[in-house]
C-alpha cells in the first residue's frame, strides 16, 4: 500500500494513538495522520487528496457528521469511515445515508476496521484510475476532434462507435446519423470495400499503406485514402479526402488530351496541305495553290493563338500579368470588334452581328488589348455556338457607376447546372463532341481573370436551346477630360 495516506479525526487522544499503530501493525507503507477537532482536519483535507478518512462521530464543536457533509463538498470521492459509540444505531444509520462508506461501532473490532478500510482504499484506487483513464480517453477524443483526417471505429459487431467532425465533414454524414448504425447501412459499399482496406495489427507510421478507394455517399462518388488499425474490440479507421486531387488529375489527363487534339487538328490541316503542294506527280493549279497556302496560314494561326491562351492563362495564374488602366471608349472598341469579327467569320452569313450603344462614348477604365480580346473571345464564343445561325448583339449601356457590355446570341444556350463551370480553366460542355467546333476551354477563364483584374465582373444568364448573354460590368472611368485614351494608372 505505498503512497497510501489516511486521516484519522477524534477528539480521544488515546484513541489516536492507538488506532495509527493497529493500522501500521497490518498495512504496509501506509502515512497516517491525526486531527483532534474536525475544522482542524477539514483544512488537512482541503490540502491533502488522502485515500481515506476515519472520524469519531461525536466530537466538540463540529460533529462527525457535519465533518462527513463537508468532505463531501471539498472531496467528494474520499472514502469516510465513522466511529459510532456503542449502540448508536440510529447515527450510524444517518452516517451511511450522508455518504459514509461504512461505519466502525466501539469498540473496535480490528479486523473489521482494517478489512473496511482496506476496501476503502481500495475503491478509492479503483476510482482514481478509472478517472484517470477517463481523462486520457477524453484528451484522446479531444485530439481525435481536431485532426484533419476522418476517423471512424467500427466495433467487432459492425457497428461504428466514433465518428470524428473530420469525418463528418469530409463524408456529410453527422455523428448523430452514423452512431450506433452498421457500418454497412451508412456506407453502401462497405460490404466489398471494407475487407480491401488495410488494416495494420499495430499502430504506427508506416505499419500499412493506405488505400484510395471510391465510396458512393448519399448518391456523391468520394475517393478516399482510407487505412485501419485493429485493437481488440473492432478496427479503427482513418482517411483523407482525394475527391479533388483524383478531379484535377482527371482534369490535367483532359487538359492533355484537349491541348494534344487542338494542336494536332491544325497540324494534321499544314501537314496535309503542305504534302500536297509538294507533289510533283500532279500538276495543282493556282486556284488550288491559294487555297491550300490560305489553310496552311489560318491553321498556323489557330495554332499559335491556342498556344498564347495557354502562354496567357499561366501568367494569369502566376500573378505575372501587367496591365495598363486607360480611359476607353468602349462602343467605339466594340464597333471595331464587331468588323473584326465579321470579316473572321466571312463564311457564317447565318449571323449578323450588331451592336447596339445607347450614348456613344462612354468610357471606363481598363486595358485595351485585354477588353479587346475579351470581347473577341465572347463574341467568338456566341458566333461558334449558334450553329444554326441567328443575331449577336453587343450592347453598350450605363448601369449606375459601371457599363456593361451584353454579348446576346440565340444559339445552343448553356445548360443550369454548367454555367459556373464554364468559366473554369480547360472546361468545355461536352469536350469530346462540343458541336464539332475547336476550343481549349481557356476562353472564358481568361476573359473572366482579365476583367476581374480590371475590377469588373463577367457574368452569364442562359437558357438552354434558347440562347446565352454574357455581361462585362467595368467601373466607369472617373475623370472624362482627356479625349486621348491616356495612361491614368498601371497595376499589376
Ligand atoms: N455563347 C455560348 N453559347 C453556348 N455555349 C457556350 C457559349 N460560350 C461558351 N460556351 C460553352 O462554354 C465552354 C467554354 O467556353 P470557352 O470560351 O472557355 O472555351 P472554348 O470556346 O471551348 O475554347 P477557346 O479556348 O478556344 O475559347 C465552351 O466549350 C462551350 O461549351
Ligand atoms: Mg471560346
Amino acid at each position: 500500500m505505498n503512497g497510501v495516506r489516511i486521516l484519522l479525526v477524534d477528539d480521544d487522544v488515546a484513541l489516536l494513538e492507538a488506532l495509527p499503530q493497529a493500522i501500521l501493525l497490518r498495512m504496509d507503507g501506509v502515512q497516517i495522520d491525526t486531527s483532534e477537532t474536525a475544522t482542524d482536519a477539514l483544512e488537512r483535507i482541503k490540502e491533502v487528496d488522502y485515500d481515506a478518512i476515519v472520524t469519531d462521530i461525536k466530537m466538540p464543536g463540529m460533529d462527525g457528521l457535519a465533518l462527513l457533509e463537508a468532505i463531501g463538498k471539498v472531496r467528494p470521492g474520499t472514502p469516510t469511515l465513522l466511529v459510532t459509540g456503542h449502540g448508536e444505531h440510529d447515527l450510524a444509520v444517518r452516517a451511511l445515508r450522508g455518504g459514509a462508506y461504512d461505519f466502525v461501532a466501539k469498540p473496535i473490532d480490528r479486523d473489521y476496521f482494517i478489512a473496511s478500510l482496506e476496501r476503502a482504499i481500495g475503491m478509492r484506487r479503483l476510482d482514481r484510475e478509472v478517472e484517470r483513464q477517463r481523462l486520457a480517453l477524453e484528451r484522446h477524443a479531444r485530439v481525435l476532434e481536431h485532426v484533419d483526417d476522418g476517423v471512424f471505429l467500427v466495433d467487432d459487431t459492425g457497428v461504428i462507435q466514433h465518428w470524428n467532425p473530420a469525418a463528418a465533414a469530409i463524408t456529410g454524414l453527422t455523428p448523430s446519423a452514423v452512431l450506433g448504425q452498421r457500418a454497412d447501412d451508412v456506407l453502401p459499399d462497405w460490404q466489398a470495400i471494407g475487407p480491401t482496406i488495410p488494416v495494420a495489427s499495430v499502430p504506427g507510421p508506416g505499419s500499412t499503406n493506405a488505400r484510395t478507394l471510391p465510396f458512393v455517399i448519399e448518391g456523391r462518388e468520394v475517393w478516399l485514402s482510407i487505412s485501419g488499425v485493429a485493437f481488440e474490440d473492432g478496427v479503427v479507421y482513418a482517411f483523407r479526402n482525394l475527391t479533388e486531387e483524383r478531379a484535377l488529375d482527371e482534369l490535367k489527363g483532359e487538359f492533355v488530351a484537349t491541348v494534344s487534339h487542338e494542336l494536332r487538328t491544325p497540324l494534321a490541316a499544314i501537314y496535309g496541305s503542305a504534302q500536297t503542294l509538294l507533289r510533283q506527280d500532279i500538276e495543282i493549279d493556282e486556284d488550288k495553290q491559294r487555297r491550300l497556302l490560305q489553310v496552311i496560314a489560318q491553321e498556323s494561326e489557330r495554332l499559335s493563338r491556342v498556344a498564347a491562351d495557354i502562354l496567357l492563362a499561366n501568367r494569369i495564374d502566376s500573378g505575372r500579368l501587367q496591365l495598363q488602366t486607360n480611359r476607353l471608349d468602349v462602343a467605339r472598341l466594340a464597333q471595331e470588334v464587331v468588323e473584326r469579327m465579321r470579316a473572321g467569320f466571312a463564311e457564317r452569313e447565318d449571323v449578323t452581328l450588331e451592336v447596339v450603344a445607347a450614348e456613344p462614348g462612354s468610357f471606363v477604365a481598363g486595358d485595351e488589348d485585354k477588353l479587346r480580346q475579351v470581347l473577341i473571345n465572347l463574341v467568338d464564343n456566341a458566333v461558334k455556338y449558334s450553329p444554326d445561325g441567328g443575331a449577336v448583339e453587343l450592347r453598350v449601356e450605363p448601369n449606375g457607376t459601371s457599363l456593361s457590355v451584353s454579348i446576346r446570341d440565340e444559339g445552343l444556350g448553356i445548360p443550369h447546372g454548367e454555367q459556373q463551370r464554364i468559366f473554369g480553366k480547360f472546361y468545355r460542355v461536352d469536350p469530346q463532341l462540343s458541336r464539332g467546333v475547336g476550343g481549349t476551354g481557356l476562353g472564358l477563364y481568361i476573359c473572366r481573370e482579365l476583367v476581374r483584374r480590371m475590377d469588373g465582373l463577367l457574368t452569364v444568364t442562359s437558357k438552354e436551346g434558347e440562347g446565352s448573354t454574357f455581361v462585362v460590368e467595368l467601373p466607369l472611368a472617373l475623370a472624362p477630360q482627356a479625349e486621348e485614351s491616356a495612361p491614368v494608372v498601371q497595376h499589376a
